[in-house]
């Protein structure tokens, strides 16, 4: 069955029916797009298009199908040109010759929208599920080692020693932060687009406000030459999708490195690693290379339909149903990285002495030190001199902070107090930074509590 063909002599080729077919992607739209069919069919109803005995058997035909759609077989062997034609046909086979008016004055260029809209809101709310167990993984791996002390990096160098819930917290950030670009994509993907027609409005007077509420969207587009010309509300999914993939990438990173030998900071469970078919000492972080890996797969959904955008006149073209399989491969994949980066964070467990020793080993505490000497009056450029030349004394002898005490430290430099002494200690300079968004331990139990609201208002 073909939703046109009147004007034509001859039926398409074998080939440009083989090449221009989506339904072996876009037939996992059936569900939703029997549903706005359902939507649409008690439009035509309220438009004098469908008796209301015609409606509720098309309704009720619907009904059927979309059981019959749950089952995997559903697709076998069909040769439709897109998963809309398979349902108008499923449709004609089992509801006969009053299925014939469904489509009176609507055009798949709406309908695919529609489709999109409705399968992508639900996706988004499972991802943004999927993203509130990581934060509350993240917030319970926090709370496990409330104390541990790690060396913060800057260019991969120790540069200063912070909390190790304060560097988990960096990551709730975010993730959170993603959490609302979803929610901001979940609003611009809800909003009805049918009664746009082909991309000059309907030819019907459908009240589009009810089909709005029948089928739970938010608003009503407000153009119909936009609404076939517009997958905007995709990229606004697969930029949330980007910066997922790219928050997760950068967490695996860490953890990869974290989790090596040459690291030893942490281990990860044995369940979300492999071993080598070779060399049986080995242990391997697959599941956070592969969560790597797939982040670059998902940016590149990304470009690929921007760049399948970028020239396209107004309004609909044909290009624009490659639109599915990197919006469909972007879901999956990070619906997919969210459920494994869960397992892993679950899976982790800290061995806080050795960030510890990697802290305490370098010299993170050397703007403590200045800092301090800054706080006393020394000015700072004058203070970054001498702990500077602190370090340089101590590289040469090949001494570490503990190397130092009191009566050491001043004989160096009599600007160096007690007081200052006391900031060898790494966990102890780290209680001058009680600064909000700090790391200084009250600063960062305040900062967990916060977190444990936010996410509960998040998943409220
Ligand atoms: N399968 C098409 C797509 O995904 C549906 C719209 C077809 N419209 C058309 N004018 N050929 O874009």
């Amino acid at each position: 069955m073909k939703l046109w063909g009147g004007r034509f002599e001859e039926g398409p080729s074998e080939v440009f029916e083989r090449f221009s077919g989506s339904l072996h992607f876009d037939g996992r739209l059936a569900d939703v797009d029997i549903r706005g069919s359902q939507a649409f069919a008690r439009a035509l109803e309220r438009v004098g298009i469908l008796t209301a005995e015609e409606c509720a058997q098309i309704v009720a035909a619907f009904d059927a199908l979309r059981e019959q759609a749950a089952q995997p077989e559903f697709l076998g062997g069909a040769t439709d040109e897109d998963v809309h034609t398979l349902i108008i046909r499923k449709l004609s086979e089992t509801a006969g010759p009053v299925s014939e008016k469904i489509h009176t004055g609507r055009s798949r260029n709406e309908q695919v929208s529609l489709d999109v809209r409705l399968w992508l809101r639900e996706r988004i709310d499972a991802a943004a599920g999927l993203l509130h167990d990581l934060l509350g993984s993240l917030l319970a791996l926090a709370r496990r080692y409330p104390t541990a002390v790690i060396p913060g990096y800057t260019h991969l160098r120790r540069a200063q020693a912070v909390l190790w819930p304060h560097y988990l917290l960096a990551y709730f950030e975010m993730f959170a932060r993603d959490a609302e670009r979803l929610a901001e994509a979940r609003r611009r993907v809800n909003v009805m687009p049918l009664g746009s027609g082909a991309l000059a409005g309907s030819g019907f007077p459908f009240d589009r406000d009810a089909i709005a509420r029948d089928l739970g969207f938010a608003e009503v587009t407000r153009n119909s030459l936009d609404v076939s010309a517009d997958r905007d509300f995709v990229l606004d999914f697969l930029h949330a999708a980007n910066t997922i993939a790219l928050h997760l990438s950068r967490l695996a990173e860490d953890w990869i490195l974290y989790s090596s030998e040459e690291f030893g900071w942490m281990e990860l469970g044995d369940g979300v690693t492999s071993g080598s078919s070779l060399m049986p000492q080995k242990k391997n972080p697959d599941s956070l290379e592969l969560i790597r890996g797939k982040s670059g797969r998902i940016m590149a959904c990304y470009q690929s339909l921007l760049i399948t955008m970028k020239g396209l006149p107004l309004t609909y073209n044909r290009d624009m149903q490659e639109d599915k399989e990197p919006l469909f491969d972007a879901v999956d994949q990070v619906a997919g990285c969210l459920e494994m980066a869960r397992a892993v964070v679950d899976s982790v467990v800290l061995r806080p002495e050795n960030p510890r020793a990697a802290a305490e080993e370098s010299w993170v505490i050397a703007t403590d030190l200045a800092e301090a000497l800054a706080r006393a009056g020394t000015p700072f450029h004058q203070a970054h001199k001498l702990a500077g030349r602190l370090v340089l004394e101590s590289v040469r002898a090949g001494k570490k902070p503990a190397d130092w005490n009191a009566e050491s430290l001043a004989a160096f430099d009599v600007r160096f107090t007690p007081a200052i002494a006391r900031l060898l200690d790494p966990a102890e300079g780290m209680k001058t930074r009680e600064i909000r968004g700090g790391t200084g331990p009250a600063a960062v139990a305040a900062a967990l509590d916060e977190a444990g609201r936010r996410l509960a208002v998040l998943r409220a």
